[in-house]
């Protein structure tokens, strides 16, 4: 598409090195841009803005998504110099600073998949909820859920409290800055029916809180980023992931589920994950 756009404004070898896909969040859009075509990003910029009929706002990716809070480097390019917008996805709206937190369209898909699990009057503990778009729209998909939702960063934090509120879900979506290794520990052992683990990264180191955060029995739904040649061979290395990640508890792999494609050979994948615990 975005090369289409182009196709007049670029001459055809220039246009051909520009990546196709973009990230629409809300108004605002974030492109890559190779370095082969750096001097070319305000007319790539400008060309976007003025075909784009909801972009207000162009940025490009200056760096990798990085760093505890999952976030990447954006230098402004065209529009609006702002980094809050609002997205909207089954139903629910979301307020996200797309430079101070974590967030992606590309999700929306395993974000219903979860929510339509959950069973009536579940207690869910979100370990990594960023901007709350799982917790929010699991508690406005179940009625009767209630989700304890953590995030170390701060402007994360405050923008899953907003949400709450313009979702209306607020009396059941609580809130909790901090590690979520160290909230589990010190005020929610033993009362979550599910846990989930969207921390595809690192999800492994923090097995021990996930299994305390559970009742006697409960479900887990554990992220993870496997290394395959195709969307079999990642299912099967998922359960394998997966089951070495739970080793030590008594547990069965329910369901693995293929999220995306986040590299050349690189899958996430979420296993759900049943515990019983002794
Ligand atoms: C990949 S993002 C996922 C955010 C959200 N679940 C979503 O899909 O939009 C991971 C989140 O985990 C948070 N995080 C990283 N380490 C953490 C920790 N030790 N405790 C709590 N949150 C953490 C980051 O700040 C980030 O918001």
């Amino acid at each position: 598409m975005l090369k289409e756009m182009l196709g007049g404004i670029l001459p055809a070898d220039e246009a051909s090195q520009v990546y196709s896909a973009f990230d629409q969040i809300g108004d605002i859009v974030i492109i890559k841009i190779p370095d082969s075509l750096a001097s070319r990003k305000q007319v790539i910029a400008d060309a976007i803005l003025a075909n784009v009929k909801t972009a207000k706002a162009v940025f490009s990716q200056a760096s990798a998504v990085r760093g505890d809070y999952r976030i990447r480097d954006l230098e402004f390019l065209a529009g609006e110099n702002r980094t809050i917008t609002e997205y909207k996805e089954h139903g629910c709206r979301f307020k996200v600073d797309v430079a101070k937190t974590y967030f992606s369209p590309r999700l929306s898909t395993e974000r219903q998949r979860i929510a339509s699990l959950v069973q009536d009057n579940e207690v869910i503990v979100n370990m990594f909820a960023g901007v709350g778009t799982y917790s929010v729209v699991i508690a406005k998909t179940n009625k009767t859920s209630t989700v304890y939702s953590i995030d170390s960063n701060s402007a994360a934090n405050d923008l899953c409290i907003e949400n709450a509120k313009l979702n209306k879900v607020s009396e059941r979506i609580i809130p909790i800055c901090g590690d979520a290794s160290e909230v589990i520990k010190n005020q929610l052992a033993g009362l979550a029916d599910r846990v989930l683990m969207p921390l595809p990264e690192r999800a492994k180191e923090f097995i021990e809180p996930a299994v305390l955060a559970l009742k006697q029995k409960g479900v887990i739904h554990y992220f993870a980023h496997v290394k395959a040649d195709n969307k079999k061979a990642a299912k099967a290395q998922g359960n394998i992931d997966a089951d070495s990640a739970f080793v030590n508890y008594n547990h069965k792999i329910d369901e693995i589920t293929i999220v995306r494609e986040v590299g050349p050979r690189i899958y996430q994948i979420v296993a759900d994950v049943s515990i019983q615990k002794n």
